[in-house]
């Protein structure tokens, strides 16, 4: 494979679990912050992550405590933190995982193009937005690429390749091949919004809020429905409250401005309610249910 060395942009949530996964994949990895406090928070998750990885391959019989020992300690001597965007320029693919603003993607995107070397591969983890767009601000949309990973990356099995209007076919294909490498199930996705998975679970979860805005059967009910009624492993309305009331609300909004005749984008009025309140779901303790950690009530 033509991929050696991945840079990642923002050690977040998303971002620390794609380091995580391309180091153990045997990649080395330039793991890029903002700041040295988010960098710091983002390499000790992926410490924290890598110890649990290791118990459980030991605690399964799959490594002995050695051999995950130096698993361990292979995977972590793969990974650089920095600061410093000049330290992406010999990546052969660098994928941006910072917060989901266009404008700060598109700002980003053209520093990259002229940072990096011709050929990396630029990519996105959005979940949002148009991969095409942030292709044209990089200056080399046929490099650009969507690659959107699912929460938290390093269980989740998805990884779904977006082909961006200008996309090279051999780009395409060394960023699905770079996704089964790092362990995942690759789906070929064009450029719409929410490409295959939030463009059919955004509006799922917005009509189940609709049915509870209108009484139609409690947030209890709605949810065993669901979870027994169709073998999920949690309803709507408890997926809400795990992705964040604001985050959901922000997806359906841009979609609204850009697709105003898409039947399937609408924003309920109990989702803007609970967020001007404060109600972000289990992150802020509350959203339609109340949150102690995992216990809700
Ligand atoms: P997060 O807020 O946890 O992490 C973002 C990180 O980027 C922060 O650590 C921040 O310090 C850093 N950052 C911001 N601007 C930066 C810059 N210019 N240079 C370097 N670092 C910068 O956000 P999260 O949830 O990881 O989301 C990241 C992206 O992944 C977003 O585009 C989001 O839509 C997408 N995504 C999120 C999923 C989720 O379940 N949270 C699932 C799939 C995609």
């Amino acid at each position: 494979m033509a991929i050696k060395k991945v840079g990642v942009i923002g050690c977040g949530l998303m971002g620390h679990g794609i380091v995580q996964v391309a180091a153990q994949s045997g990649f080395e990895v330039v793991a890029l912050e903002s700041t040295q406090p988010a960098l710091d928070k983002g390499l000790a998750r992926i410490e924290k992550s890598l110890a649990k990885f290791a118990e459980k391959a030991v605690e399964k019989g799959k490594q002995t405590e050695d051999q995950a020992k130096a698993f361990v300690e292979a995977a972590r001597g793969r990974i650089l933190g920095s600061l410093d965007k000049q330290d992406l320029a010999d990546c052969d693919l660098v994928i941006e995982a910072i917060v989901e603003d266009l404008d700060v993607k598109n700002a980003l995107f053209a520093e990259l193009g002229k940072i990096c070397k011709p050929e990396t591969i630029l990519a996105s983890n959005t979940s949002s937005f148009p991969i095409s767009e942030m292709g044209v601000a990089s200056g080399r949309p046929e490099r650009m690429v969507g690659l959107h990973f699912f929460n938290p990356v390093q269980l989740m099995r998805l990884v779904e390749v977006v082909r961006g209007e200008q996309t090279a076919e051999d780009v395409f294909a060394q960023a699905k091949a770079f996704g089964e490498a790092v362990g995942k199930t690759p789906v070929s996705c064009k450029d719409t919004p929410g490409f295959v998975v939030n463009r059919l679970l955004v509006p799922y979860m917005s009509q189940a809020l609709l049915m509870l805005d209108r009484g139609d059967a409690t947030k209890e009910d709605i949810d065993a429905a669901m979870q027994f009624g169709c073998g999920y492993p949690m309803g709507p309305l408890t997926l809400t409250d795990y992705v964040g009331l604001d985050t959901t609300l922000s997806i359906l909004e841009g979609w609204v401005e850009r697709y105003p005749n898409e039947p399937a984008f609408v924003i309920p009025q109990i989702l803007k309610d609970k967020v001007a309140a404060g109600k972000l779901g289990r992150k802020s303790g509350e959203g339609f249910y109340k949150w102690e950690g995992d216990k809700k009530s």
